[in-house]
């Protein structure tokens, strides 16, 4: 019997065109053309620039004879000045196309610069405010395999007066298309692959167990998690590893479409929280104290959480369900073990005299935190960082 009952109705929505495979990019100039596009700008970082990976997108616009200019001041976890700052560049230019070229952060600032053209005041206005409609066309080209932003309705930027990020959601934030070619993402160095790949998973398994989740986004989430367990680590020890490559810019763009529509959860809210501690990057913050969250989780959908250790390689079908439950939280303590990454706070510089303001913080996310599938009060959070905090599973 499905989990679901059957007089639930169910929405999906997500980007409009969706191009994938090895190879994608050399598609762009077409892309550019059916969306009207005349005078491109590419909005970028100074290491695809650098790295000569930018030539991938615009030698296929030169070829097509399609005007352009890049725009490569994004930096790593953006705050709103940065996009305030690329839709002064657009607002200046007769540009009538943006197209992101990066990971979440550069694809993030994209789309806020082509959704904010034309709108009044500053892109930090529209914080819980309705997002106005975007009339300038966007294309999203994934350098990572994580962040899953150019298949999703959000935009993620730092309030530095609150040491903050916020989550900007509108219909708004779509693309036009999604340009996925696995190529593009083979030039990421291993902490990359990893802190990237972990966010993916994460978006997966959240995606997965949230209240919002739906039969379609479990197609999707119970694939991506499948890839990541299988791939993830091969991407990492060696990145010329195509196969691996491939598998992971499929599971990111399938977690990608499973939690733009069921959202993620109780990880998120706590990466947010201890980020302006330590600024680590968007996913190994989650990742750290993700065993912990799936501990805390694992009594709340017992079923869900064994099949979670399942796809990710955890032999537990011998094991009572109680029990197979909590082997997602080992399985993924295993993969950051793996990854060289840490799993507890004290090794990202977290305090144990921060975390009664870390457990307060949580709640600055109260949709991920209503989608936990486990109730979450401030006392369980300071439990889970004192746990985080030590490394305890
Ligand atoms: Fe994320």
């Amino acid at each position: 019997m499905s989990e679901y009952p059957i007089s639930k109705v169910h929405t999906f929505t997500s980007v409009q065109r969706l191009i994938f495979g090895i190879g994608a990019i050399n598609n762009i100039g077409e892309c550019v053309k059916s969306l009207g596009g005349k005078k491109v700008l590419i909005i970028t970082d100074r290491i695809i620039t650098k790295i000569g990976l930018i030539n991938n997108v615009i030698k296929p616009l030169e070829k097509a004879f399609i005007p352009y200019e890049v725009w490569d001041y994004v930096e790593p976890e953006p705050s709103f000045d940065v996009a305030e700052n690329s839709v002064e560049k657009i607002r200046e230019g007769d540009f009538d196309l943006v197209i992101g070229v990066g990971g979440g952060s550069s694809l993030d600032t994209a789309k806020a610069t082509a959704t904010f053209k034309n709108a009044d005041g500053k892109v930090r206005d529209y914080i819980k405010k309705i997002i106005p409609k975007r009339d300038v066309p966007l294309i999203l080209i994934p350098t990572t395999a994580g962040t899953g932003s150019e298949v999703s309705n959000v935009a993620v930027f730092g309030l530095l007066d609150e040491d903050f990020k916020y989550a900007l959601f509108s219909p708004s934030l779509y693309p036009d298309m999604a340009l996925i070619d696995p190529m593009m993402t083979v030039t990421m160095p291993p902490n990359v692959t990893a802190n990237t790949g972990l966010d993916a998973l994460s978006h997966a398994i959240e995606a997965y167990i949230s209240l919002e989740s739906s039969p379609i986004t479990d197609i999707f989430a119970i694939e991506a998690i499948k890839l990541a367990g299988r791939y993830l680590r091969e991407a990492y020890a060696n990145g010329d590893n195509i196969e691996a490559r491939y598998g992971m810019a499929k599971a990111s763009l399938f977690a990608g479409l499973a939690f733009g529509n069921a959202g993620t959860t109780l990880g998120h809210a706590i990466g947010y929280a201890h980020a302006h501690i330590h600024h680590s990057p968007h996913g190994k913050c989650v990742a750290v104290t993700l065993p912990y969250v799936l501990e805390y989780n694992a009594i709340a959908n017992m079923e869900r959480l064994t099949y979670i250790a399942k796809l990710l390689g955890e032999c537990v079908d011998e094991l009572p369900l109680r029990d197979s439950a909590f082997g997602a939280a080992i399985a993924f303590k295993k993969l950051l073990d793996d990854l060289d990454m840490p799993s507890n706070l004290k090794a990202l510089g977290v305090k144990r005299e921060d975390i009664p303001n870390l457990a307060e913080r949580v709640f600055k996310s109260p949709k991920h935190v209503a989608r936990n599938p486990r109730k979450v009060t401030k006392e369980d959070m300071i439990k889970l960082f004192e746990k985080a905090y030590e490394g305890i599973l």
